[in-house]
């Protein structure tokens, strides 16, 4: 039996608590939040036991500790937990900042700790049919992949909780809304390079990072990308796509959220016969990727019992946070 814990009781910190409840090998052993009331609730609806002290959470008996805390705490709470010798898996994005991403990294290695970071949107059936593909050289020469992220957030969305919108603990949408986007174009097609761009904020005069931007960039064997996001879709998510134009045939991963095959052309049969795609994590008035925590949960118990795990590591979580990073301080901002 996995005993987890986890840190933060918001909207992810239930969904985890859900999928760890459910689990035969997994037992909630307890929950911390600076918020009574949110870890009291959560401790109660799973059989578990609320903390409101770090230091007493962190001598209870547990062999991994879920970091489910606004992204800009991430790196000084799992640093905690590391030294008091537990494993971490960390909510995305890592940090908002690759030099705290860094030192989670090296304090796991200090401690001979794993670090983990949720990435599972590599999980979806097309980005796993795909990622095959291209391990078996199926595409060909690679010519171009266009990224696209049309999502909606309101007013209503950044009220919910200070912490989203800022730049000291959201970090910017590239960081919380998009993340799960820049780590399947990594995932796949390898470090983007040679980033130019542009950022605004034409409809969110209330936040403090953009809502918009347009990159160019180069991917490893000259491959041109780009990538374009928004969250002024009007009322609703449009999009959340990859496209790729390659010497064996073109197709576009599309849906919301990276969940279908929009289009596909000359590889039409390496994408038969694909499992259904889990729904999007559903917040009431939004939506964001696809929920598959289950698996994620799956695979901290897989990784405790000594099995392989498909568990994303902090490398390549510190990896997204640098792309992140170079995006950034690659771009201009032009409104707002
Ligand atoms: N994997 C995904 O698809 C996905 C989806 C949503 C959110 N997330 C990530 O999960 C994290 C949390 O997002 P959320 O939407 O659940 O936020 P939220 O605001 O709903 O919950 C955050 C919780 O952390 C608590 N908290 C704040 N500071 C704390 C501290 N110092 N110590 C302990 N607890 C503290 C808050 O009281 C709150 O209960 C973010 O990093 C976000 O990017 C990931």
């Amino acid at each position: 039996m996995v005993n987890i814990g986890i840190i933060g009781c918001g909207y992810i910190g239930r969904r985890h608590a859900e999928h760890i409840h459910a689990h035969p090998g997994a037992k909630l052993s307890g929950v911390y939040d600076i918020d009574t009331k949110a870890a009291t609730d959560l401790a109660e609806a799973f059989d578990s036991e609320a903390f409101m002290e770090l230091d007493k959470f962190l001598k209870l008996n547990l062999d991994i500790v879920h970091v489910c805390t606004p992204n800009g705490l991430h790196a000084e709470l799992s640093i905690e937990v590391l030294k008091s010798g537990k494993n971490v898996l960390v909510e995305k994005p890592m940090e908002i900042n690759s030099t705290s991403a860094a030192q989670m990294l090296a304090c796991a290695r200090e401690n001979s700790k794993e670090i983990f970071v949720v990435k599972q949107n590599r999980y979806n059936p097309p980005v796993q049919r795909l990622k095959k593909l291209i391990s078996e050289q199926g595409l060909g020469r690679v010519f171009q992949v266009d990224v696209r992220c049309y999502w909606n957030r309101n007013k209503e969305y950044y009220d919910q909780s200070s912490w989203r919108g800022s730049l000291e603990l959201d970090g910017g949408c590239l960081y919380t809304q998009f993340s799960h986007f820049i780590d399947v174009l990594y995932f796949l097609f390898g470090r983007p390079t040679a980033v130019q761009g542009r950022t605004a904020n034409f409809q969110h005069p209330y936040i403090a990072i953009e809502d918009s931007g347009s990159f160019s960039f180069q991917l490893p064997n000259e491959v041109l990308g780009s990538l374009t996001y928004s969250t002024c879709a009007f009322n609703q998510n449009i999009e959340g796509s990859i496209t790729v134009l390659a010497e064996k045939g073109s197709l576009k991963i599309g849906g919301k959220y990276l969940n279908s095959i929009e289009f596909v052309q000359g590889l039409e049969r390496e994408f038969e016969d694909m499992p259904h795609s889990a729904p999007a994590n559903n917040y009431g008035f939004y939506e964001g990727s696809m929920s598959n925590h289950n698996i994620v949960i799956d695979e901290v118990v897989r990784f405790h019992e000594g099995q392989l795990s498909g568990l994303t590591s902090g490398e390549d979580g510190l990896a997204v946070v640098e792309i992140i990073e170079s995006f950034y301080n690659n771009s201009k901002r032009i409104h707002g």
